[in-house]
């Protein structure tokens, strides 16, 4: 006699036993809501939330840092081209059916900002292959964490391009309000600016979206504030010593 097929459980169900057993997740697993239409937020899966925790355990070595925030970063490119723009593209099928689907529309490029941001940049590559790649090297001073900008280099058409902008941590928000002031005066039109980022405090992505309310961010998951030396709590410590150095 043929057993029944155990249920596949539901996304929410698959995540219960990390949970408290009153079902009640606890509150640092739950990425903070904004009312902000230009800041879209990962759904947020079981799976990413699994791969988030594995980035955040300081017991996380390099080599398992890098691969598990690769996959997040693939997550982020992947929902941040679903921001531009397309046409329709009519295409005969191998059993000669027409099929009218579309196609993107205009020249995109990345832009990182140095040096946590530029590990974002293989990502937006296995996506977007020989995609135009600019830098912003901006650095948050580690006594004001006022940032500091002091190096950029960007596509010379880059005025005629969707931006995205690239960074993983998004703290007090200078950084990427800067290199956002340095796309613009380069002509950079406000919403052809997409930002992608791993972790964003709550503040930080309030005061940008308000600031830039055109520009579209696009964030895994907005953490719950910003500790006495301005790093995202929960958050995950330097992304870049991590990345790179640790
Ligand atoms: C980190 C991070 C952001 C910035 C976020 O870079 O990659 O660029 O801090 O902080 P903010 O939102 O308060 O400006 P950092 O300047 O530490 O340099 P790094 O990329 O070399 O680690
Ligand atoms: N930069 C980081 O790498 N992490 C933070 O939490 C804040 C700034």
């Amino acid at each position: 006699m043929a057993t029944k097929p155990e249920p596949i459980p539901s996304p929410a169900q698959g995540v219960g036993p990390i949970y408290r057993p009153d079902g009640e997740k606890p509150t640092a697993t739950v990425s903070r809501d904004v009312s902000y239409e230009n800041v879209h937020v990962l759904p947020q899966t079981p799976q990413l939330i699994a791969l988030l925790t594995m980035i955040r355990d300081k017991k996380t070595g390099r080599a398992d840092f890098i691969f598990y925030s690769n996959r997040i970063i693939r997550l982020l490119v992947e929902e941040g081209l679903n921001h531009l723009p397309v046409v329709e593209q009519s295409v005969t099928t191998p059993v000669d059916r027409a099929y009218l689907g579309v196609k993107f529309e205009g020249k995109i490029c990345g832009v990182s900002i140095m040096r946590a941001g530029e590990a974002m940049e293989q990502g937006l590559r296995d996506c977007c292959r020989s995609v135009r790649i600019g830098k912003i090297l901006i650095q948050r001073d580690e006594e004001t964490c006022m940032p500091k900008l002091f190096y950029e280099k960007l596509p010379a058409d880059i005025a005629e391009r969707w931006v995205l902008l690239l960074d993983p941590m998004f703290a007090t928000g200078g950084s990427a309000t800067l290199a956002v002031e340095v796309l613009k005066n380069k002509g950079v039109p406000e919403h052809r600016i997409l930002f992608l980022n791993l972790i964003a405090s709550p503040s930080g992505v309030a005061e940008f979206a308000e600031r830039f309310p055109k520009l579209r961010v696009v964030t895994a998951f907005i953490d719950q504030g910003l500790d006495e030396k301005k790093y995202i709590t929960p958050g995950l410590g330097d992304f870049g010593d991590r990345y790179y150095t640790l």
